[in-house]
């Protein structure tokens, strides 16, 4: 159940084009430029290339010489299928990880025995127990503020980061984080009292967004329509350009590719816009709540989630 990404807003040059392990700070030691570009001959040279030559007065002797060719015709960049990762096949580092990886995005990080061991510093607060999916399977809805520190911090951090790296996206900047609460969906493990984390959503307090126009053949009088904002290439999804008082900002939203379309997402979005402001539940519908990331499946979940009333922000500008 891979998804097609496609970047927030198409003006947004500063994302990386290529999901690769290559551009993400610590998921690669290579360099972005690396990406989709043959690296230099002599850098594939072995170490020993490069020790220093001994001068022997002995007359030499004529080695034989072995013909190298170049295969010009196969990359040695692959993406995987499964997390749609970009690596170099055959560099050891980056092999090990795009495994890390791709099981992350397929299976989920532990949340285990440590975490729990913090969670009352850390202030996690647990919103759902019991939650019930489609496929029978219970699970809980754990909330967390993004800028929590420790073993916790930590993890929540690297989470992020094969988020962003999924999506695309680049890192939430400090502000938007010292905005944001993070839930969680835990799901048990199959080592006992282990719990796996199977969705993830970044929620922020925002001030406007733009409503979501109907999709183009809802219009009955596209010429009567105010210019819309496309908001990005190839989704087909036009706002309206006006800015409208919006309480909740969605940038993040990923659940492992195991657990899609069991309710996950749905299950997360609802615990937020319930419990993002104490006391204030806020509905989809009349447009309290906004995406910023816009990838296909993403464009399918707001439309089924939110019925149409989900808006969109700009997570740089909000
Ligand atoms: C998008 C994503 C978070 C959805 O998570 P999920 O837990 O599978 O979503 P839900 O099960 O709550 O889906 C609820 C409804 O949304 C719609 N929907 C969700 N994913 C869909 C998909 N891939 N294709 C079509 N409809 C989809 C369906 O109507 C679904 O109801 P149904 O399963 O009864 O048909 C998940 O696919 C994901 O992590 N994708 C990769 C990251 C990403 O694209 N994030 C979105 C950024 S906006
Ligand atoms: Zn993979």
């Amino acid at each position: 159940m891979s998804s097609k990404v496609k970047r927030t807003y198409a003006s947004r040059q500063d994302r990386p084009k290529f999901r690769s392990s290559s551009p993400i700070s610590t998921l690669s030691s290579s360099p972005a430029s690396s990406v989709g570009t043959k690296r230099p001959f002599d850098e594939f040279q072995s170490p020993r290339a490069a020790k220093r030559v001994k001068v022997s007065s002995a007359k030499p002797k004529q080695k034989t010489l072995t013909q190298l060719h170049f295969c010009i015709d196969q990359t040695i960049i692959r993406t995987c299928s499964l997390c749609n990762l970009s690596y170099t096949k055959g560099a050891e580092d980056d092999e090990v990880l795009h495994r890390t990886h791709c099981a992350r995005v397929q299976r989920g990080m532990e949340w285990g025995k440590e975490e729990e061991r913090d969670k009352h510093s850390a202030g996690v607060k647990e919103i759902a127990d019991r939650v019930r999916l489609k496929n029978g399977k219970k699970g809980r809805i754990i909330c967390i503020n993004a800028t929590v520190g420790g073993k916790i911090g930590s993890k929540l951090s690297t989470l992020l980061e094969t988020i962003d790296v999924t999506l695309s996206a680049s890192a939430l900047s400090p502000e938007a984080l010292r905005a944001s609460t993070v839930y969680l969906f835990l799901l048990p493990a199959v080592t006992p009292n282990r719990e796996k984390i199977a969705g993830c959503i970044v929620a922020q307090r925002i001030e406007k967004a733009m409503a979501v126009a109907p999709s183009s053949e809802n219009l009955s009088e596209p010429k009567d329509t105010p210019a819309l904002v496309a908001v990005d290439d190839s989704s087909g999804l036009f706002c309206y350009p006006k800015l409208l008082p919006t309480a909740l900002g969605i940038s993040r939203i990923f659940v492992t590719s195991a657990q899609r379309r069991q309710g996950i997402a749905s299950k997360l979005l609802s615990a937020a816009a319930n419990t993002f402001i104490h006391g204030c539940v806020l509905d989809p519908k009349d447009g309290q709540i906004a995406f910023s990331q816009t990838t296909g499946d993403g464009i399918s979940l707001m439309r089924s989630w939110g019925q149409g009333g989900v808006r969109i922000y700009d997570e740089d500008n909000c």
